[in-house]
């Protein structure tokens, strides 16, 4: 069993600066792009989480040189063509889009690979992203007739294809977009609703081409691609738990420096606001990834309905939204969030598991939850499930509760955001 981490409640607000750690949607694309491009790709505030980090050590199986140094990753793409097939089985360790994108690669590339990941990784459903990719012409299998990893993937000979997206996934998305760049003709797909573009901005970023008109996106095969320099704004899904920690947390201001602020990607700014939080958003830089800063103090709050299109630009908020439903006045609803149930673990099961153990008023539903606030928090044996997200949600909760949290699988956090507790310590240190 994995040691228990003490949380106790420091009774003082969040004050200060901080520059949250890169993107891990972009970091994982940007390795992907330059191992595939021609040429050197020169990566800035890479996102040093252990799911990044599996998507290199993918790209280093398969011939890549990529080399990590403190302020840059560098990696020397040779094209398509120079991918090798891999001696060794790819191990992409806890994370999803590693596995559906990197499958869009393989798709296309005339070798046999094997995918396999941990044990969350071996529930998570990848028939969305199989059953199109064999569409296009690979050979692809897995456990449950291609549903669940082990998988084994033959490529190449694609065809361009129609696709509409049964579910709205930017790692569907983008997996038939990277075999779409490597097949003959055209690749459309259709997105029943927009999800994060961090694919489609960067295809241009490496001197590619790619439309949209309307829902519909088009890709050209045969494309190829140019290294180039990218800089990897700070994650939004991460300067949300202190988005939500300074709102909570009484007699806390936090400015989240560098954040990215991608259309597709801001819809807790837009729940946050309407809950009555303090928020304000100074955007220095709209070129490709708008890039800004967020200045958060503690408020009042209030309950809202949170669904439909909103529901993709803040999937991976959602827990520790929840948690700050608990501390807003009312109800708060969360529907058509069925997509939860499919993350790194349930995270409606999670959520309410967790934060009821420390007093939350919380239910489950079919596609979400309902909050009842604003409650006390009090202390607890809480558990992480192994995924990073509930960890941090729990650890934000812990600044409220009245007596210490017993956080299991703390580590947890390390796949999104190695210093996780030393920028909280950071923020509670300030004076
Ligand atoms: C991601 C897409 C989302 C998100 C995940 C990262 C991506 O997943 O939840 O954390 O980088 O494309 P889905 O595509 O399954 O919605």
């Amino acid at each position: 069993m994995k040691a228990k981490k003490r949380l106790s409640n420091p009774n003082k607000g969040l004050n200060g600066e901080l520059q949250v750690p890169g993107d891990k949607s972009i970091s994982h694309r940007s390795i992907m792009f330059g191992s595939v491009a021609e040429g050197k790709t020169v990566i800035h505030n890479f996102l040093m989480g252990e799911d990044c980090l599996s998507t290199i050590s993918c790209f280093r199986k398969l011939g890549v040189e990529i080399t990590v140094t403190q302020d840059e990753v560098i990696v020397y793409g040779n094209g398509w063509d120079h991918l090798k097939e891999p001696v060794d089985i790819l191990d992409v360790g806890n994370s999803g889009t590693t596995t559906r994108l990197i499958m869009g690669i393989l798709a296309g590339r005339p070798f046999h690979s094997v995918l396999i990941g941990d044990s969350s990784i071996a529930k998570r459903p990848m028939k969305r992203v199989t059953e199109p990719l064999k569409k296009f012409g690979t050979v692809i299998d897995g456990r449950s007739e291609g549903n669940f990893t082990p998988l084994s993937i033959r490529g190449g000979n694609l065809k361009g294809i129609h696709y509409s997206l049964p579910v709205a996934s930017a790692q569907v998305k983008s997996a038939l977009i990277l075999a779409g760049l490597q097949a003959d003709g055209v690749t459309e797909i259709v997105e029943p609703q927009q999800t994060r573009n961090h694919t489609e901005k960067m295809i241009l970023e490496f001197g590619g081409k790619i439309e949209k008109h309307g829902d519909t996106i088009k890709v050209q095969g045969g494309q190829v691609l140019k290294g180039t320099e990218i800089y990897v704004p700070g994650d939004i899904s991460s300067a949300a738990f202190f988005m939500v920690a300074a709102a909570i947390v009484p007699h806390s201001k936090v400015l989240l420096k560098n954040v990215g602020l991608n259309e597709t990607r801001i819809g807790i700014v837009e729940v946050m606001k309407k809950m009555g939080a303090s928020i304000e958003i100074v955007e220095h830089s709209k070129a490709g990834e708008p890039i800004g800063d967020i200045l958060v103090q503690s408020s009042e709050l209030t309950g809202i309905e949170i669904g439909g299109d909103l529901i993709p630009s803040l999937i991976d908020e959602i827990p520790v939204i929840a948690l700050l439903a608990t501390q807003a006045k009312g109800k708060t609803v969360i529907r058509d969030a069925e997509e939860l149930k499919v993350k790194e673990t349930n995270r409606i099961d999670a959520v309410v598991k967790e934060l009821g153990k420390l007093g939350a008023n919380i239910q489950g539903t079919e596609d979400g939850m309902v909050i009842e606030g604003k409650t006390p928090l009090h202390g607890g044996e809480v558990h992480s499930w192994g995924d990073h997200r509930i960890g941090m949600t729990l650890a934000v909760a812990s600044l409220l509760t009245e007596s210490d949290v017993y956080l299991e699988d703390a580590e947890a956090v390390k796949i999104s955001y190695p210093d996780f507790f030393e920028h909280i310590n950071q923020l509670l240190e300030h004076e």
